[in-house]
């Protein structure tokens, strides 16, 4: 059965590729597309891309009609924004994947601190699923509204979880160094992020500051079972997508780079999106698809994990699509591969 769907803020980054993936999904019919600011144009004229794919005008949000008239809602809004609009969405009884970081934290004390606003939805935080499937499919199938993960978190966390679950590896001392593409701050970004500003350089952004840092901590903390201490620093470089991630880890008494590569084939054997390879990992190996690509190393008294992916595909639309498959019945990886 066709299900009827609003993509909110389509005018973004991840809402174009969210769009190229539903335009080949069989059951999957985009009826509204929301603009504050182009509501004059359609999405073609937004994202040339799309020609052909969709011919739909842009409108202003309005959270009635998108009750009556859809099913299911992508929001493509940043923090705050998301949060303000899906509380009243919900109320109307559609589906909702969140790609903001609203829904991600569980507290709101760490969220408000973080993200430096009130929680416009605080009494829902805490029950929302986290949208990676590897880990929690079962309360993503069930779900209303699912929180679309980070981009950073979801390469740092697919690479941890199963040594941590495992205990492979101490919850202590994880250092975690990403690299991310300059869309990875979506297309209202500041000059920083700018082709001028980037090209031709590398710069550690957000140290200490970065919001994915307690996001990856919290995921780390629960497959641990102890609160893990993770030292988070992000790196611009200048490609266009893609995240890079190096995870340092002290490995339990005995355990070699061969046995965490075979505790994460063993976690991932059945899943379609995560590859632990033997070849180097490179983004350019997982850019436009929906892949996490892993793999371990031994340097000295540590483990060496790394992981590539895309950021607006398995960081950000290829995993909406994943969770939008999930809670309407479809097979997981329509349109995906
Ligand atoms: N980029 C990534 O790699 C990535 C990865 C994972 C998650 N995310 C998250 O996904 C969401 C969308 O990211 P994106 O990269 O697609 O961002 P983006 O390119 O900046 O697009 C966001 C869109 O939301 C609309 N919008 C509505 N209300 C807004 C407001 N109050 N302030 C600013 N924009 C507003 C804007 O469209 P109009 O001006 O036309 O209304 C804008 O085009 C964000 O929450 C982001 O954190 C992004």
């Amino acid at each position: 059965m066709t299900t009827r769907i609003a993509v909110i803020g389509a005018t973004g980054y991840t809402a174009l590729e969210l769009l190229k993936i539903l335009a080949r999904h069989p059951d999957a019919e985009v009826i509204i597309a929301t603009s504050r600011l182009e509501d004059k144009l359609s999405i073609q004229d937004v994202h040339p891309a799309l020609t052909n794919s969709f011919d739909i005008p842009l409108t202003q949000l309005d959270v009635e009609t998108i009750g009556s008239e859809v099913d299911f809602v992508f929001s493509c809004l940043p923090h705050a924004a998301s949060a303000n609009t899906v509380r009243d969405l919900m109320r109307g009884g559609v589906k909702v994947v969140d790609f903001s970081a609203d829904y991600r934290l569980n507290d709101v004390a760490v969220y408000e601190k973080w993200y430096g606003v009130e929680h416009p939805d605080r009494e829902r935080l805490g029950s929302v699923p986290y949208g990676l499937p590897e880990l929690f499919r079962d309360d993503i199938r069930d779900a209303n509204l699912v929180a679309n993960p980070g981009c950073y978190p979801t390469s740092a966390i697919l690479a941890l979880t199963p040594l941590l679950q495992e205990k492979l590896i101490s919850h202590r001392d994880i250092i975690v160094n990403s690299m991310s593409g300059v869309s990875g701050a979506g297309r209202n970004t500041n000059a920083a992020f700018q082709y001028c500003m980037a090209n031709e350089s590398v710069k550690a952004y957000g140290v200490g500051t970065h919001r994915h840092a307690p996001e990856i901590s919290q995921y780390c903390t629960s497959a641990a079972g102890e609160i893990c201490e993770v030292l988070f620093t992000p790196h611009l470089v200048p490609m266009h997508r893609g995240i890079f991630t190096t995870c340092y880890v002290r490995p339990s008494e005995g355990v070699s780079a061969s046995d965490a590569m075979s505790a994460l084939r063993d976690a991932y054997r059945e899943e379609q999106f995560v590859r632990v390879v033997n070849h180097p990992v490179e983004t350019k190996n997982v850019a436009n698809t929906n892949y996490c690509d892993l793999a371990v190393f031994e340097n000295g008294d540590r483990l060496v994990v790394v992981s590539a992916i895309d950021n607006l595909i398995k960081g950000a639309a290829g995993a909406a699509v994943q969770n939008f498959n999930l809670m309407c019945g479809y097979e997981e990886a329509t349109a995906l591969l």
